[in-house]
């Protein structure tokens, strides 16, 4: 389906408050179907929505000021997206599930939306309207841009395709006194791609264009690939901005897509910070490469731009329609002087020293096939069902050596903690460059096609049931998530 780019505005996501101002007093966060326009020649598209937004409200909040979020799901009964029903967790049931997890926070256990904590609407057991839970968030985090999104066993890729998705800031007192740009210059970015049928509805993959008679449903090894980008709910928008500096607070959401973003006049820009904050120092670079899951947080100045309009592209789509992101035009007047700066000093990473490494673990992506002779995605050879093998010691640190040995990149991403990349090499041993963004605290790192990546993890500050998994949502359902649980001293 063919849309304009650039007709429609950059949404800002709705900032939601609290009940009360007290601390008892829950966000509350309600899961409905509603309607959504993501371009003006749209007809409106059936959406899952957080508070009936696109994507989800934005939640802010302070850093050790904990909050508690009511979860609330008023879905429908029935998924409008194709359910895979021969694939683990994603049974027939008579109502849809979800869960909510919050990505890159260190949640107890209870509060982390396990992808079998799952709740229903349920319509039949209880009678009840709707079922809701209350997670607790205790924002121990240094400031930091995290996310919500749906969780669910065996749908997650459907749950958040259909909608569940939403930002969630952490301030902190350090990043506050930094010169950054802020207020309106500082511009929150969700990036996902979608595909469109001409109704207006969203299309996902339900069966191969030949399939064969006894497989219900094709491989979604592959992941799904939208051929329409769309930032912050809207179809390759654009913004008008000041010829100043510009902070942007990235995230990619996007199921199964990968971007090596860069700017069309090729202009250099500063990364500031990765998915656990800000980095040591900013890196000036002219591309960034983000997995799904992952955040940057960027500073650009469009200073010398005055009157020109220039494009965030994705390099590794360069020339197709997909290769646009969104444009920024730079037509607004310049308010009053750029006070706004990148300084040199951001904030302070610590170091974990190789000397109280417990543990080391090597552990391979690796490809075999399913049940039905369709390809299927694993983390060291093992489905999601298999016995816990990741039970790591409360306060331990591990190396972990994650091996890919496929042909494609997995952005892998451990639940309740923040870790460091070691170091990159090739199949062959041979060390690679590292990216810009393995300078700051992680909580996601892609491992690209048959590379090896080291990452160093401390384990805290909670024991119990956790996960870790391929963050390329079709490979996370099919069956790229392994269990974690992290266990105290006196555990068996
Ligand atoms: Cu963003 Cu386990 O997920
Ligand atoms: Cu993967």
């Amino acid at each position: 389906m063919e849309l304009k780019k650039f007709i429609d505005q950059l949404p800002m996501p709705l900032v939601i408050k609290p009940r009360k101002n007290s601390q008892n007093n829950p966000y509350v966060v309600r899961m409905i179907q509603t309607r959504h326009r993501f371009h003006k020649n749209l007809p409106k598209t059936k959406v899952w929505a957080y508070q009936g937004k696109v994507p989800g409200p934005t939640i802010e909040v302070e850093k050790d000021q904990p909050i508690y979020v009511k979860w609330e799901n008023k879905l429908p009964k029935k998924h409008f997206l194709p359910v895979d029903t021969t694939i683990h967790g994603a049974m027939d049931t008579p109502e849809v599930r979800t869960v909510v997890h919050l990505h890159g926070s260190s949640s107890r256990p209870a509060s982390d939306g396990h992808p079998e904590a799952w709740f229903t609407r349920n319509f039949r057991q209880t009678g009840a309207e709707f079922v809701t839970k209350t997670y607790e968030y205790t924002n121990r985090e240094k400031a930091t841009a995290l996310w919500y999104h749906d969780h669910t066993l065996g749908i997650t890729r459907l749950n958040v395709y259909a909608g569940l998705a939403g930002l969630y800031l952490i301030r902190d007192e350090e990043e506050k006194a930094l010169p950054l740009p802020k207020g309106e210059y500082e511009v929150p970015l969700i990036v996902q791609d979608k595909s469109f049928n001409t109704d207006g509805s969203l299309f996902y993959p339900s069966q191969p264009s030949n399939p064969p008679p006894d497989l219900p449903f094709p491989s979604i090894v592959d992941g799904f690939f939208g051929d329409i980008m769309v930032v912050n709910g809207k179809v390759w928008p654009f913004l008008e901005v000041e010829p100043r500096k510009y902070r942007f607070r990235l995230l990619n959401a996007s199921n199964s897509r990968a971007y090596l973003f860069q700017f069309s006049n090729s202009q250099s820009f500063f990364l500031i910070g990765t998915d656990g904050g800000l980095l040591e120092r900013p890196i000036e670079v002219q591309s960034l490469q983000v997995g799904s899951a992952e955040r940057v947080d960027i500073v650009v100045d469009f200073s010398k731009l005055q009157g020109e309009t220039i494009i965030l592209q994705n390099q590794f789509e360069l020339g197709n329609p997909i290769g646009d992101v969104m444009a920024f035009k730079v037509t607004k007047p310049l308010k009053e002087k750029d006070h706004s700066q990148v300084p040199p000093i951001l904030s302070k990473i610590d170091l974990i020293p190789l000397t109280v490494v417990k543990k080391v673990r090597h552990l391979t992506l690796d490809e075999t096939q399913d049940e039905y002779g369709r390809p299927m995605l694993l983390l060291d050879g093992k489905e999601w069902d298999d016995p816990v093998t990741e039970t790591p010691l409360l306060d331990s640190v591990e190396i972990w050596e994650l091996e890919n040995k496929t042909e494609s990149g997995h952005p892998i991403h451990i639940h309740l903690v923040n870790f460091l990349v070691l170091d990159r090499r090739e199949s062959n041993g041979k060390l690679k460059q590292r990216l810009p963004t393995d300078f700051g605290l992680k909580d996601t790192v892609t491992v690209n096609a048959l590379e090896t990546v080291r990452i160093i993890i401390g384990f805290k500050p909670y024991a119990g049931k956790y996960v870790w998994h391929c963050h390329k949502l079709e490979h996370e359902d099919h069956d790229m998530m392994r269990p974690l649980t992290i266990r105290k001293p006196d555990d068996q």
